[in-house]
């Protein structure tokens, strides 16, 4: 208290003495910033703007694995997919890095159902790969997706869970059919009868 009191004081006597003397307010400006920062109650709202320097700093600085900087253009963190319905109607999203083709469907309205929510206990996020070259790219199948594969109404050789392809810069322009099945279990409300 007694400190912030005397910085106070001293700011305001700095003021006088350099408008008293006609020197430029840039200097007081700079006496009154560096007060300011070492200052240990930080008002909420400059700790908001810091937040947001630091991760503007962050994201524009990214170097990425080849050495090349990601700079700050967000399209370049995003691949295009393209998703089939089951009436051949094609519609193209761009997905960010690391999300799964589940999520990405979810936010771009896209009915692909998903029932558990990622977790591998279902089959309702089937979707089969359109070219076999992007589907080479993919790393293989687990146990636990090729079991829920095998349950999936209309496998064919390409199909994977949605929730677990996930996007990455070689996916860029994959195209992913949704097949009627899973639709229908959504619509029809289909509930697979236990064995
Ligand atoms: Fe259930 Fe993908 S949402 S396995």
């Amino acid at each position: 208290m007694v400190i912030s009191r005397a910085s106070r004081i001293g700011a305001r006597v700095v003021r006088e003495l350099l408008s008293r003397r006609g020197a430029s307010t840039s200097l007081a400006r700079r006496h009154l910033g560096a007060r300011r920062q070492s200052s240990p109650a930080m008002q909420p709202s400059d700790k908001l703007f810091q937040g947001a320097l630091l991760q503007k700093h962050f994201f524009c600085s990214t170097t990425t694995a080849d050495g090349a900087h990601g700079g700050c253009d967000e399209e370049k963190d995003k691949i295009s997919v393209t998703f089939i319905d089951k009436d051949g109607e094609e519609k193209q999203i761009k997905v960010p890095i690391g999300m799964s083709m589940l999520e990405a469907a979810h936010e771009n309205d896209i009915e692909l159902e998903g029932a558990c929510e990622g977790s591998l206990a279902c089959s309702t996020c089937h979707v089969i790969v359109m070219d076999v070259e992007y589907y080479n790219k993919l790393d293989d199948p687990t146990d636990e997706e090729n079991d829920m594969l095998d349950l999936a109404f209309g496998l064919t050789e390409t199909s994977r869970l949605g929730c677990q392809v996930i996007a990455r810069p070689e996916l860029d322009g994959v195209r992913l059919a949704i097949p009627a099945a899973t639709r229908n279990f959504a619509v029809d409300g289909y509930v697979p009868k236990p064995h």
